[in-house]
């Protein structure tokens, strides 16, 4: 049967939404070790471009391993399974036009990968947080890396798991060599003009 508004039929498109944002949806990916200071730029960041009328949505631990993804822990399959779960919110997040910042370890160039593959290679900014192990280990702002080191936490990133530094990311910054603000700033100039907020 002929639908009688069949205009109504058609799904509302990314453009759309873009278009009623005044914004076009990009993810920005960080990874790096724990301790590296992945939040703290994705909180900062995000102040910043919603002090520019930029709408952001930030996942990060704390929103995503203690809730969809609070089954799953740092074996090699699990981890897989986390940066997937997060990668196909994120997607839809990207698609309804959000700036998208994503704060995980994503230790391989394989899983970074994969998440750019469900996202979009064109929409996927990858930042790589290379502050130093022997810095991130210093801060150790969860006791983690002590507990680690005295082996009451295996496969721990950098200490009893692999990083693998990624092979050609967007941008790299270190926070122990830089002032937050500066590494921010580097940030927006190389975005926002792909965000292109009217
Ligand atoms: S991953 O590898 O991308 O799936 O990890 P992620 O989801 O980013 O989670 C990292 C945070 O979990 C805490 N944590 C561990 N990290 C690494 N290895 C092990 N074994 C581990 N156990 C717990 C750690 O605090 C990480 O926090 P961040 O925010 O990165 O410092």
């Amino acid at each position: 049967m002929e639908h009688i508004y069949p205009i109504f039929d058609k799904m509302l498109t990314r453009a759309d939404k873009e278009a009623l944002l005044g914004q076009r949806g990009i993810m920005i990916w960080m990874t790096g070790l724990s301790g590296s200071g992945k939040s703290t730029l994705a909180i900062a960041l995000e102040r910043e471009l919603q002090r520019r009328g930029i709408l952001c949505r930030i996942l990060d631990g704390d929103n995503i391993r203690s809730g969809i993804n609070n089954n799953l822990g740092f074996s090699p399959a699990d981890r897989r399974e986390n940066i997937r779960r997060i990668a196909e919110v994120a997607r839809l997040f990207v698609d309804t036009g959000i700036v998208t910042i994503a704060a995980f370890i994503s230790p391989s160039e394989e899983l970074r990968r994969m998440a750019a593959g469900i996202v979009g290679e064109a929409d996927f900014f990858e930042i790589y947080v290379n502050t130093p192990l022997s810095v991130c280990e210093q801060r150790d702002v969860k006791g983690l890396y002590a507990k680690a080191r005295r082996g009451e936490i295996s496969e721990f990133t950098g200490i009893s798991a692999p990083f693998e530094a990624p092979a050609a990311p967007a941008m790299t910054v270190d926070t122990s060599a830089m002032p937050l603000a500066d590494s921010v700033n580097e940030i927006l100039n190389s975005i926002l003009p792909r965000i292109n907020k009217q």
